[in-house]
């Protein structure tokens, strides 16, 4: 199958691109290496994880460059379109609300038109666990309201849905929107919880701690959205539009969590305790059943274990 992946020199699209080239498909990747979140030498550690595949084709480029995009998808008429490049991260949308919204919102829609011109079918999106807001009633369902975003991110994720939903309807292509649940595991985003709390940990630095540590939020071990995201590849067809939580389908406070890394990394943490965060919601936790009926999905690492694995990797040198 021939795959255009965006978002390739990312953390999970980095995982992604390495699994889908050992199954044997040919990949176009697309990445910008992106600064808003981390500097563009990570982006180019993780590339260099899937760099040198005879079958990956690499393209530097921006979302937001539309003559660009339409060239790609004229060029390689892809199988399938994989869109997982963003501006991801709750917290700093609130500083830049009309950045997420040029990258996140037009740079889906330069990839749609894209698609619809070129005759592409099917498309997949990153979509996010955010989009449900701050909701107490637990699990989080996909037919659940997802009208009460918490932050211009989660705002901008629910507008990609809402966009492939309409070229679904308008064009028939087959689009699918995963929801991510917090994903974490070896080359996750620096300013992520898990990934923050293990570098001032090992440095013996105060950790804050917002909130008094029952936020809880449904981890999901990267290789477990990976199966999800891959069934969807293969599933994705029919020209209808459909929407998945991925998630581990099980919650962890932030006090468990910080205990979880301590316990990883055999060393205490000194928490700094400050109030609740604007955008942050009180937990997220996924129903996967419909994932499960329909894709087969199965999350299957304990965050026990995806922690230990976690930590293993980020005392790895050059990590
Ligand atoms: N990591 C999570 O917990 C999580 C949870 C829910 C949803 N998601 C979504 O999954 C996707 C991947 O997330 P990630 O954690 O790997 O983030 P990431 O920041 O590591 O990867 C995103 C990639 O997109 C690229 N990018 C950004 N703007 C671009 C542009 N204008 N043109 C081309 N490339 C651009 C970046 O350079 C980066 O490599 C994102 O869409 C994110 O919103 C992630």
């Amino acid at each position: 199958m021939r795959v255009l992946l965006t978002g390739i020199a990312g953390f999970i699209g980095s995982h992604l691109g390495a699994r889908l080239l050992a199954r044997g498909d040919e990949l176009i990747g697309l990445d910008a290496f992106d600064e808003t979140l981390y500097p563009a030498a990570l982006h180019e550690r993780n590339l260099a994880t899937v760099s040198g595949d005879p079958h990956l084709q690499f393209v530097r480029g921006d979302l937001l460059d539309a003559p660009l995009i339409d060239r790609l998808l004229e060029t390689h008429r892809p199988d399938v379109v994989v869109h997982l490049a963003a501006l991801a991260g709750v917290r700093p949308s609130i500083a830049q609300p009309k950045r997420y919204q040029k990258v996140n919102i037009e740079g889906t829609l330069n990839l749609l038109e894209a698609c619809r011109a070129a005759g592409v079918r099917r498309f997949v999106f990153a979509s996010s666990s955010s989009v449900y807001g701050a909701r107490s009633n637990t699990p989080f369902r996909e037919d659940d309201a997802a009208d009460r975003p918490a932050s211009p991110y989660a705002a901008t994720k629910r507008a990609g849905e809402l966009l492939c939903a309409n070229y679904s309807h308008l064009y028939e292509i087959a689009t699918t929107a995963l929801r991510f649940f917090t994903v974490y595991g070896p080359r996750q985003r620096p300013e992520m919880a898990i990934h923050k709390f293990a570098r001032l940990i090992e440095r013996g630095e105060p950790v804050p701690l917002f909130g008094d540590g029952s936020t809880a939020r449904d981890y999901t071990y990267v290789d477990d959205i990976l199966d999800g995201v891959i069934a969807s590849i293969d599933r994705c067809t029919g020209g209808v539009h459909r929407v998945y939580n991925l998630g581990g389908s099980r919650t962890t406070t932030l006090a468990e969590l910080v205990r979880l890394l301590e316990v990883a990394l055999g060393k205490p943490a000194r928490l700094e305790r400050h109030p609740d965060q604007p955008g942050d919601v009180p937990i997220t936790f996924a129903s996967v059943e419909r994932a499960q009926r329909e894709l087969g999905y199965a999350p299957k690492v304990p965050i026990e274990e995806g922690i230990a694995r976690f930590c293993a990797w980020f005392r790895e040198p050059g990590a």
